[in-house]
């Protein structure tokens, strides 16, 4: 099976180009489900065709589905959301409200991710697309399985097989209501899940991240944010899309200034994600509505390329080491020319130029504050040693 997840700032296309490659996906006989795991459905909205809770068939080998938080909630987590409320309402907490206590932070990216290692088991279909929420949601969606595991040791840190000895001493001590062997149980159950879910979301034969842009710079600097913690969760990236690229042929003056700004943006989506592949798609002259449009953007996008849905790309372009009290950060840059290496440290901007090849990163926040005190190519691989910190 195939796992791909389109993502990217708010508004640059994710809906679209979800739809236009899951439409792209099913022509070619593969099985596909669309999912959409924003709370703020859009895609049936995009595809034109009203979605439920479960899979509705779209077309031919293609359905798509609108992840319903509150009802898989229900299904699957209901016993320990039970106890969760019990053991909020046993302490006063006065100024916020039950509800709000027991919706975990991402609760609703929870239930989607379990909701795909449930499709994965039963390997209905070959390819998911999952149509997430903007940037900022998704990593949180990503980092789901470790966090959860920590946020769970600290609310039950008492081990399942203590519990049965425990519980009638402890009970009055700490004046919370223990859980009960069933909660445990499914506590046990769900983080199980998420560890699998783990698995096959960093497993890079099957799980990709494609990354969304307009040629535009704040769009952009999210983008290089979200690459970079991406590769930090070695989340495997495996294209950038840049949507909404004025055609060549529209020559009205009006756009000309338009035309010019985006070919410089183009230049620094080249910078920033190189050698990942790059896939356009055009600004049509109208929305992205309906099953006509989209396939004819999945058609302009795809051009060329037989298989829309195949891992693009699956190396690790960016990972840090700590080594002692420095950090290696190494960068997979392939550049031809390895000669007069320089490197431009400002914040959480690294630019690095060799010859005539350039790249632009954002560093991971560990880093910023740090001096650059040394850099090395070993084959492909650019290793900058940090420590120290800055006056700044
Ligand atoms: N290349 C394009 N040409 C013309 N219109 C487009 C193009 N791409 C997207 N649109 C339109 O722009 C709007 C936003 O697109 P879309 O819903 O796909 O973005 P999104 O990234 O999913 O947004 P959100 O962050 O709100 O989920 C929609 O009305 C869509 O039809
Ligand atoms: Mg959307």
């Amino acid at each position: 099976m195939r796992i791909m997840l389109y993502t990217g700032k708010g508004g640059v296309g994710k809906t679209s180009i979800s739809a236009a490659t899951g439409i792209q996906s099913a022509k070619r006989g593969l099985k596909t489900l669309m999912m959409s795991t924003d709370p703020a459905h859009s895609l049936g909205d995009s595809l034109g065709i009203k979605l439920s809770s479960e899979p509705t068939e779209i077309m031919e080998n293609l359905w798509a589905q609108e992840i319903n938080t509150t009802y898989e909630m229900e299904k699957g987590w209901g016993k320990i959301q039970k106890y969760i409320t019990l053991l909020f309402t046993s302490k006063t907490v006065d100024d916020i409200t039950v509800e709000e206590l027991t919706m975990f932070p991402g609760m609703e990216d929870l239930m989607s991710l379990l909701k795909v290692l449930e499709y994965y088991k039963e390997n209905k279909y070959d390819v998911i697309i999952i149509d997430c929420a903007p940037t900022g949601e998704t990593l949180a969606m990503l980092s789901f399985p470790d966090m959860l595991g920590w946020w769970m040791e600290k609310l039950f840190p008492i081990k399942r097989k203590v519990l049965k000895v425990v519980r009638p001493m402890a009970q009055p001590l700490l004046g919370i209501p223990l859980p009960t062997d069933d909660i445990m149980g499914e506590l046990g159950n769900v983080l199980e899940q998420l560890d699998e879910m783990r698995q096959i979301l960093s497993n890079r034969d099957i799980t990709s991240v494609r990354i969304v842009v307009n040629p535009e710079k704040m769009v952009i600097k999210e983008a290089q944010r979200s690459f970079t913690y991406l590769n930090l969760y070695d989340y495997n990236v495996d294209a950038v899309m840049v949507n909404r690229v004025i055609p060549d042929n529209v020559s009205d003056p009006y756009f000309q200034v338009w035309k010019d700004i985006q070919r410089k943006y183009k230049t620094m989506i080249e910078d920033s994600f190189a050698p990942l592949p790059i896939y356009y798609a055009p600004l049509f002259e109208q929305e992205m509505v309906g099953l006509e449009m989209l396939k004819r953007m999945g058609d302009t996008l795809f051009q060329g390329d037989n298989n829309p849905v195949s891992v693009k790309f699956s190396l690790r372009t960016q990972h840090i080491e700590k080594q002692d009290n420095e950090y290696i950060f190494a960068l997979h840059v392939p550049f031809a020319d390895k000669k007069d290496l320089s490197l431009n440290h400002k914040g959480d901007e690294l630019i690095v130029r060799a010859g005539s090849a350039k790249r632009n990163i954002t560093l991971p926040r560990t880093l910023t504050h740090l001096t650059i005190l040394g850099a090395k190519f070993e084959e492909d691989i650019l290793k900058i040693r940090f420590g120290g910190s800055t006056h700044e």
